[in-house]
């Protein structure tokens, strides 16, 4: 009998514990969606233990985000999960310090030691240290690499069958077009020729495929993320992410040191008279902080490794979506490009140099680029851990601490409430349209400056935040030719 009552009593203490742990979270909840949000928690956890796997999340997500009221709170734990799908909720987060840190849900990312993951005082630092490596000179001098690898990438598809005509495989085409960016990025940032063009026969660009895969799934399985659970739950997928691990800091340490050791002999033999600072790549830049005590050699080897790891992921991907949508695409669309190409290239000029001039003429294909990466974000959704209170803009609502936000920049770039009824169509020519409206509105602001010293400049009518292929606000991803710091 006594021991009936005890145990009634620390069950009730606890189940008051833990209402205590939760009070801000029911709070959220009840701010956002009042009774509603209340009664519909048990759904929602039961959604999401039935749709658990990286490969169908992004589907299930996009069907089942319309049934609810949002901005959406979910209680787990002792935490709240905010589901975020509108520019204004976007804007207020991404701009929040409270909001800087990624989750404990992307720990068990591969590569998490470089800026992409750092967090609070260490990021901060880190941010302005590696701007500079993204100057504007230093991206004008890469266009050598992006035509030398793009022109080899082009030769690739002419000469080899399977890689052009009306079979080609996508898998043959992405694996030769990912280790082409490869290649650009291992010549961008560390300044080393690899050759992954030509062949890649340790498998370097498909292990880097294969280790965000598993990221992925460690995401949304977070408890794989301690190491014991993983080896004992999941042991094949564990040892393969050790050896697709090991392969990847190999190859970018062994690549490192040996472009320390050669950076340190040049530099003994100039007298420390190097090249300029602004005209460093990254890998010298980073060379040149630990020269100055600001960095270590494994900072660099991590820096190098998330580096090439992202600007490889992204570039890869986004090429990728852009050819399907134009594969797939019915309309005018490859016309239009090629006969844009043509009278910004005509034939007769030297058509195998891209220079950043020409690009800048090529409106048409900025377009069509941007509405690909509309339609089909690289990045689909981002995560934040909040690490203090604070207050969602434009609501009475209070996000508590601890609290993990998930924004879904791939609804939100393909739904009606900011894309019009056409939303999920593949239409280039909105952005062209855009693009007009702003010219004229700089016409327009010029003007009126020029006759009254003031303005009538009225924003565009779409949110700015309904665009985010790159992000915004505090973690945008790196600007190129942006030189100011954080
Ligand atoms: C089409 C290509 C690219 C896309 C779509 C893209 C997209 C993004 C997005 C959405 C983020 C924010 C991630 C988050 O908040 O969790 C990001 C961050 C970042 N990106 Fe990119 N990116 C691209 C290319 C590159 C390249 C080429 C580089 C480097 C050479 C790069 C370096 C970074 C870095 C370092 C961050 C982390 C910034 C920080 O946390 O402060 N990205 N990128």
């Amino acid at each position: 009998m006594h021991l009936h009552v005890a145990l009634w009593v620390c069950g009730t203490l606890l189940a008051l514990l833990l209402g205590w742990q939760q009070r801000k979270c029911w709070r959220l909840i009840w701010q956002l969606n009042g009774w509603r949000g209340v009664a519909q928690q048990p759904v929602l956890w039961f959604l999401i233990c039935i749709n658990l796997h990286p490969n169908s999340i992004l589907d299930k997500v996009t069907r089942l985000r319309v049934l609810f009221q949002r901005p959406l709170a979910i209680l787990i734990g002792t935490r709240a999960l905010l589901y975020i799908d509108d520019p204004a909720g976007m804007e207020c987060v991404l701009n929040a310090p409270e909001c800087l840190d990624k989750t404990f849900m992307q720990e068990g990312f591969f590569a998490r030691r470089g800026l992409l993951h750092a967090r609070g005082q260490k990021w901060k630092l880190r941010r302005k240290q590696l701007n500079p490596a993204f100057n504007h000179n230093i991206v004008i001098s890469f266009f050598d690499v992006f035509n030398s690898v793009g022109n080899q990438l082009l030769e690739q598809f002419a000469t080899q069958p399977h890689l052009h005509g009306s079979a080609v495989r996508f898998k043959d085409a992405e694996d030769m077009l990912s280790r082409a960016v490869l290649e650009v990025s291992c010549l961008t940032i560390m300044g080393t020729p690899t050759n992954f063009t030509q062949a890649d026969d340790a498998h370097i660009a498909t292990t880097y495929k294969r280790l965000l895969e598993i990221s992925a799934i460690k995401i949304v399985k977070p408890w794989l993320q301690i190491d014991l659970l993983h080896r004992l739950l999941e042991p094949q997928l564990y040892a393969e992410a050790a050896a697709c691990n090991q392969l990847l800091v190999d190859f970018v340490a062994e690549i490192v040191q040996r472009k320390h050791r050669n950076w340190q002999l040049r530099n003994a033999l100039d007298n420390g008279e190097d090249a300029p600072w602004q005209r460093r790549i990254f890998i010298e830049q980073m060379f040149q902080l630990a020269a100055n005590g600001e960095l270590t050699l494994q900072d660099i080897e991590d820096e190098a490794q998330s580096m090439v790891l992202v600007s490889f992921e992204t570039v890869s991907n986004s090429i990728m979506i852009a050819l399907l949508c134009l594969a797939t695409h019915k309309g005018d669309c490859q016309q239009r490009l090629r006969a844009e190409i043509e009278s910004v290239m005509p034939h007769g000029n030297d058509v195998s140099y891209v220079s950043v001039e020409h690009l800048q003429q090529l409106r048409y294909l900025d377009a069509f680029v941007n509405e690909a990466l509309r339609l089909l974000a690289t990045v689909p959704m981002n995560l934040r851990h909040v690490s203090r209170d604070f207050q969602l803009a434009g609501r009475d609502a209070i996000v508590p601490q601890n609290t993990i936000i998930v924004l879904d920049t791939f609804s939100m770039q393909r739904d009606t409430a900011w894309w019009g009824e056409r939303a999920t169509q593949f239409e280039p020519q909105r952005f062209l349209q855009q693009q007009q409206e702003l010219l004229q509105k700089e016409e327009e602001l010029e003007q009126e400056q020029v006759l009254h010293g003031q303005s009538k400049y009225t924003p565009t009518r779409r949110h700015s935040y309904s665009f985010l292929p790159f992000s915004k606000g505090l973690r945008t991803c790196i600007e190129f030719g942006d030189e100011t710091c954080v």
